[in-house]
């Protein structure tokens, strides 16, 4: 269905196609990913190559902006030719879908593709590490220390090869003490593991507010909204131009205990509260939801949205906005899997629709949801017939 927002969203990409947009990308100049583990990458669609996984562990962050793997990657891309590191990117357009490299906001805003001389690195993502308290069921032990067990036990069983062995995965920084962090920083991005967790945040806090540059930089952290931030790092955060809090909430009540195992909902009621307190009481704050799209999603979205919307009405529209992700990883966990006349079953708004790869739906990759699904619900005393009763009913009564 050709609605508003493909509409606007068509705008976009011809518009870019007009100002000669249509090649090259801005990101290997102002932006760096630093996932737990220590691999940095120019974004984080690009797809690692050897030469990338042998890098990290620079003292100064700018020189990997100015090393010799993101010049060539800039010469390559300015070119108008594809790096392999970028085929998500040229893959989506190329099936018609819109990929980050023409629509990303942010890349539009803080440089223009027209003045591609300037590298500087004005946008940081950053992972400290794996550690996270949760173990949610769209994430995995590349992400989350809490998974180890579970990732193990599924590939001990031999029901589905998670490649994840249970190996500690190396903090991101090796001494952060002497990290040199550039004063052209303008935004970070936190992530992990949960960053709330992470002994490294604090240090890297103060370091900014040292150099004196917090006043101009502006923070976003992508939380799982179960651990509220002690009154020294609120203090901290003060500092910074803004602060951002992406909770990632992927349903409500029992939805959410099923999905973001083994959270409470009453429990991240309570701490996403108090943030919303201080968003009332302090300008520089802001929440937004997060939600990443699965296939469980399909039956929980609406409730999702209306529990948002009545969330945030006592806070200005600008301060509690909402967006969706698509869940990249493994494929059976993608709505897309579902045929057609189930998916039709369901209300799923054209903004989520937009985010479809053009995934097939098929019995084999619907199998094995139902495998993960159900060995999941085994080693966790959980049910998914219970918590999706619409959807569970539908995949059992199809017949390919
Ligand atoms: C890996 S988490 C790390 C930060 C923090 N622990 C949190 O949950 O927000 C970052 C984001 O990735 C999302 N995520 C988890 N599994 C995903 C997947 N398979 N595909 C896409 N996003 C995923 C989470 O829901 C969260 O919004
Ligand atoms: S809270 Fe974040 S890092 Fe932890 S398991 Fe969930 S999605 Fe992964």
């Amino acid at each position: 269905m050709f609605d508003a927002l493909s509409f606007v969203c068509s705008l976009i990409f011809l518009y870019n196609f007009a100002m000669n947009k249509g090649i090259g990308c801005a990101f290997p100049n102002f932006h760096l990913q630093i996932k737990p583990g220590g691999i940095t990458k120019p974004c984080c669609r690009f797809i690692i190559d050897d030469d990338l996984a042998r890098m990290g562990g620079n003292a100064n962050l700018s020189d990997y902006l100015t090393s010799d793997y993101w010049s060539n990657l800039r010469k390559t891309l300015e070119k108008g030719l594809k790096p392999s590191g970028c085929s998500k990117c040229f893959n989506e357009e190329d099936s018609g879908q819109f990929s980050m490299r023409l629509t990303h906001e942010e890349a539009e805003k803080k440089l223009d593709y027209n003045t591609r001389e300037n590298i500087d690195l004005i946008d940081l993502e950053v992972g400290f590490s794996n550690i996270c308290n949760l173990a949610c069921r769209s994430c995995d032990s590349n992400l989350s220390t809490r998974w180890y067990e579970d990732d193990q036990k599924l590939t001990e069983a031999g029901i589905l090869e998670r490649g994840r062995p249970k190996v500690k995965i190396k903090p991101a920084f090796n001494d952060l003490k002497n990290l040199s962090i550039p004063n052209t920083i303008k935004s970070v991005k936190f992530t992990g593991g949960e960053p709330f967790l992470h002994k490294e945040l604090p240090i890297f806090l103060d370091k900014m507010v040292k150099m004196d540059i917090s006043k101009n930089v502006e923070l976003r952290f992508c939380t799982n909204g179960t651990i509220l931030p002690s009154d020294q790092i609120i203090d901290t955060l003060k500092k910074f131009k803004s602060i951002d809090f992406s909770l990632s909430l992927d349903g409500i009540e029992k939805a959410n205990d099923y999905l973001r195992y083994p959270s409470r909902w009453d429990e991240i009621l309570k701490v996403i509260e108090k943030l919303k307190a201080l968003v009332k009481e302090d300008r520089r704050f802001s929440i937004t939801r997060c939600t990443t799209v699965s296939i469980y999603s399909l039956e929980i979205l609406d409730k999702m949205e209306s529990w948002w919307n009545s969330f945030v009405e006592d806070i200005p529209h600008e301060k509690g906005k909402s967006i969706y992700q698509m869940v990249h990883a493994p494929s059976y966990l993608s709505p897309e899997i579902v045929p057609k006349e189930i998916m039709e079953e369901f209300d799923v708004p054209a903004s989520v629709k937009n985010m479809f790869t053009g995934l097939k739906s098929g019995k084999e990759t619907l199998n094995l949801f139902k495998t993960y699904t159900q060995s999941l619900d085994e080693l966790r005393g959980e049910d998914f017939e219970n918590v999706f009763p619409k959807l569970s009913k539908l995949i059992d009564q199809y017949e390919f």
